[in-house]
């Protein structure tokens, strides 16, 4: 079993002074547990934090290698800038931008082909899920979102039920467990060539509930906004991950 991925989103949060402080503090209180730490801050931040001891992620990338594209930034450039991961598909992406599940495949693709691993993020409404077609959206999310290339190794999946991100409202442990044991079970089925694909919970993920979200089964980590801009809750989360 791998072990369980713990990944820090910081969204549009963080100067260089603030960053530099922030990952030294998390280095001493997370200890031995940075081994399975993925930061993703602002691009700006990206190459600066590169030797911080942190596995690094981008929250976004542009499908096309390089070209005329004002403001985006290439998955070359990610990896320059000393990245791993790529968040996809983040729901603020997805609503903020009209990022659709086609592009991000898109964006995957390119992503896989110059070696960064995806995190590619998933997750229903409120509204779906009181319409109880939380499922249904699920599963139409990720078979358009997940390109053919996609493997185990390349790929990780989020669920971050919309409605849980940034609210305090966590999912309880049924919805988590119910959720990725369907998504365990539609990737076995449907898009087996990443049968296996880590499955990472996010939405008001926090050092008081990490532990019970991270025995749930199919819970291969989790996907973290607020609380992984603070150090030593951030590490406490790390610290609950087996
Ligand atoms: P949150 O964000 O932990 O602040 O709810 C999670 C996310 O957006 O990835």
């Amino acid at each position: 079993m791998p072990r369980q991925l713990i990944v820090g989103n910081w969204k549009m949060n963080g100067l260089l002074a603030d960053a530099l402080a922030r990952c030294a503090e998390l280095r001493d209180t997370a200890g031995s547990h940075t081994a399975d730490m993925v930061i993703c801050p602002p691009a700006t931040l990206l190459h600066p934090l590169k030797n911080e001891g942190f596995k690094l992620g981008a929250q976004d990338c542009h499908a096309a290698e390089n070209g005329a594209h004002t403001g985006d930034i290439a998955v070359s450039m990610l990896k320059d800038a000393g990245c791993d991961y790529v968040i996809l598909g983040h729901s603020e992406r997805r609503q903020n931008h009209g990022e659709s599940s086609v592009s991000v495949a898109a964006k995957a693709k390119t992503a896989h082909a110059a070696g960064l691993i995806t995190i590619i993020c998933v997750g229903e409404t409120d509204a779906e899920r009181s319409a109880g077609t939380q499922d249904a959206v699920v599963a139409a999310q990720i078979a358009a979102s997940v390109p053919d290339c996609a493997t185990a190794e390349n790929t990780v999946l989020a669920y971050e039920p919309v409605w849980a991100i940034g609210t305090g409202k966590v999912a309880s442990v049924d919805d988590v467990m119910a959720m990725h044991a369907f998504i365990r079970g539609f990737l076995r089925e449907k898009l087996s060539h990443v049968g296996e694909a880590a499955i990472l919970y996010g939405g008001s993920v926090k050092a008081d509930n990490a532990a019970e979200i991270l025995k749930i089964k199919d819970v291969g980590g989790v996907l973290v906004g607020g609380a992984s801009l603070k150090p030593a809750e951030f590490a406490a989360i790390a610290k609950a991950a087996v």
